[in-house]
């Protein structure tokens, strides 16, 4: 199934005159803008803002002053692309677009996307003021919407390795890849720590320790922006605060559970639990922050006040802009002009709308000529988006690199790198690694996720629930990693349903690679996440012709299987390892060595969800495994 992110709310037109009329007021507020917009002062090409010599605050404000309210409303506006064409001059002036993910081009191509993002952005520089806007997007395991992108492993595999530097690594070679479309700005990292592995987003997060989670999203965000003084690209710490948190049922929206429901902490939890990794980000100069679409304390994330200006923006110091998330100013209720209020003045500067921008800026003007909100905080909000354009360079130089790096061989080579990094062992009966040896001449592969690089890519793969196939340009299945690395004298037998005509032990050993299909967000939520009957099946069809089963879990998240457990030889946790499958082949076959470990506890039972802040389960037993376990 093939999921676009869309939530447009469905419109009816109450009186029929209304058809007559609109088209006519249309036409007297289009002659009314016209008027209005020229007859502001054209801008000098000599202006202070526009020269690139003068330093950031002198622009910032030399540009906040000549802005009218209705252009500064319109920079805190973001746009999802699907409901802003270019070449539609009205939009010029918001502050950025977004691809949702699954929002593309129709030559959805890295040329493609280049030139889709090349013509929003001239389209912004032709406004008044030639604010450029900012296009975003999820970059959260590589430039995962462009097809051909090098497909890094989802944060849980990072959190895996637990190693900063090849985190690091990871986001400097995901920013080359997404500047090459000329984009400035991803939705990424996520610090989001998973305590119920029944949520859909558990392998968005990197740990559900604190201190892994502040060390991995700084190294983050260091390779995303770089280190010099200008930035590569704006990364965005999200979701604040006490997305992982939520409790199962707690859901708003009906058809998920959890995902984006109320978070139960204590200020105390809040501070000692949540906050470390976003301090961190803080202190690594992220340029934007994302709030989360949970509730804390009764109150939507988006309109609170006192975690995001007097925490956030206060205690923390941070400097660049906070944004909302897909829909969430408008989810606090009350209406869209008590909502925008609401989310304003609480903090939020830049407004995910995403869809229709100008009842926004209407909103926001009428707020503040109301006195709902004060200008200054509007000063406030755009102070901190300008800013960050103008740090990032977006002002001055802001071509798109060359796309060749898009998917390159030394890329690929890292995420294979990474892939490997993140595997842990959990359990090994004397079978792993499998060494080429004369007794090893025969295996046989079953499982959903053996060739299936869709399914290890994970969701936020070209479209938003990622593809469940084959579907991934460029990439390499664990299958194919297998083929490779077994090399030509070992005959490798493949049937993904581990249906084989064969003798018992003709084989000398299986390898069953199974786990779940792609899902992303609420989508996901799942209240008993486990292996599924075809995948069990595919195992037994494996242990009937090979003396030996090792089981390769390709998964967002620990499943249930303490009950098949004892069965297996060897059980490895894969994670989502991208579009490098060759890489789970190199720890197979002992060319690099097993060195992940868990990054969250894997649960007994579901009597142990959710795990505490400190990582213990909810029943005080054992886990299955806990958190930090990995075989050696
Ligand atoms: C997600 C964010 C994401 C945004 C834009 C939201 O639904 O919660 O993590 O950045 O969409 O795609």
């Amino acid at each position: 199934m093939v999921h676009t992110k869309s939530r447009s709310a469905s419109r009816t037109v109450p009186y029929r005159s209304l058809l007559y009329v609109a088209p006519i007021i249309a036409l007297v507020l289009f002659f009314a803008h016209y008027l209005f917009v020229n007859a502001l002062p054209a801008i000098a090409p000599d202006s202070p803002y526009k020269d690139a010599g003068r330093p950031i605050e002198e622009r910032t404000e030399d540009l906040l002053l000549r802005m009218t309210l209705e252009e500064k409303a319109a920079q805190m506006a973001l746009v999802e692309k699907n409901s802003i064409t270019p070449g539609n001059a009205g939009y010029a002036g918001v502050g950025g677009v977004l691809s949702g993910a699954g929002a593309k081009p129709e030559d959805n191509t890295p040329e493609g996307w280049r030139d889709m993002v090349a013509r929003y952005m001239e389209e912004s520089r032709s406004s008044r003021l030639g604010i450029p806007l900012l296009y975003g997007l999820d970059a959260v395991h590589g430039h995962g919407n462009v097809p051909g992108a090098t497909l890094f492993p989802h944060s849980i595999g990072l959190g895996a390795a637990n190693d900063p530097e090849l985190t690091r690594r990871v986001a400097e070679a995901t920013a080359e890849e997404v500047r090459a479309s000329g984009v400035f700005w991803s939705f990424s990292p996520n610090l989001d720590m998973p305590q119920d592995i029944r949520w859909g987003r558990v392998y968005e997060g990197f740990s559900s320790d604190a201190q892994v989670t502040a060390d991995l999203g700084a190294a983050y965000i260091r390779g995303l922006q770089g280190e010099g003084n200008t930035p590569a690209m704006l990364a965005t710490a999200k979701h604040y605060l006490g997305t992982g948190g939520m409790q199962w049922g707690t859901a708003v929206n009906p058809d998920y559970r959890i995902d984006q429901g109320t978070t139960q902490a204590s200020e105390e939890v809040i501070r000692e639990f949540y906050l470390p990794p976003f301090r961190a980000a803080v202190e690594q100069g992220a340029l934007s922050v994302m709030v989360g679409l949970n509730t804390i304390d009764g109150k939507k994330m988006s309109a609170n006040k006192h975690l995001i200006t007097d925490v956030l923006k206060g205690e923390l110091g941070f400097r660049g802009f906070v944004v909302s998330d897909w829909y969430g100013v408008y989810e606090i209720g009350g209406g869209e002009y008590a909502a925008t209020v609401a989310a304003i003045n609480a903090g939020v500067d830049m407004v995910m709308l995403p869809f229709e921008y100008k009842p926004f800026v209407q909103n926001v003007v009428a707020a503040v000529q109301n006195g709902d909100i004060s200008e200054a905080r509007v000063n406030d909000a755009v102070r901190r988006i300008l800013y960050a354009k103008f740090v990032v360079g977006l002002f001055d130089n802001s071509a798109p690199s060359n796309l060749d790096v898009i998917g390159a061989d030394a890329r690929r080579a890292l995420a294979r790198e990474a892939v490997a990094r993140s595997l842990v062992l959990l359990k090994n009966e004397n079978v792993l690694p499998l060494f080429r040896s004369p007794t090893l001449r025969r295996i046989a592969v079953a499982g959903s996720a053996a060739d299936n690089t869709g399914r290890q890519s994970g969701a936020w793969t070209i479209e938003w629930q990622g593809i469940d196939g084959n579907a991934i340009p460029g990439a390499t299945s664990i299958l194919a990693g297998i083929r490779s690395a077994a090399g030509p004298e070992m005959e490798i037998l493949y049937d993904a349903a581990g249906d084989f005509d064969l003798p018992e032990d003709s084989a000398d050993i299986g390898i069953a690679v199974v786990g779940e299909g792609p899902y992303a967000e609420g989508v996901g939520d799942n209240p008993y996440p486990s292996l599924s009957a075809e995948d069990l099946q595919a195992i037994e069809g494996l242990r009937k012709v090979s003396g030996e089963v090792v089981v390769v879990i390709v998964s967002g998240r620990p499943l249930f299987i303490q009950k098949e457990l004892p069965k297996w030889d060897a059980l490895v946790a894969a994670w989502l390892p991208g579009s490098e499958g060759a890489g789970v082949a190199d720890v197979l076959f002992g060319k690099r060595s097993f060195s992940g470990t868990l990054p969250l506890p894997w649960p007994a039972s579901i009597r142990q969800l959710p795990f505490t802040p400190s990582g213990r389960t909810a029943d005080g037993a054992m886990p299955l495994f806990p958190r930090g376990f990995g075989l050696r």
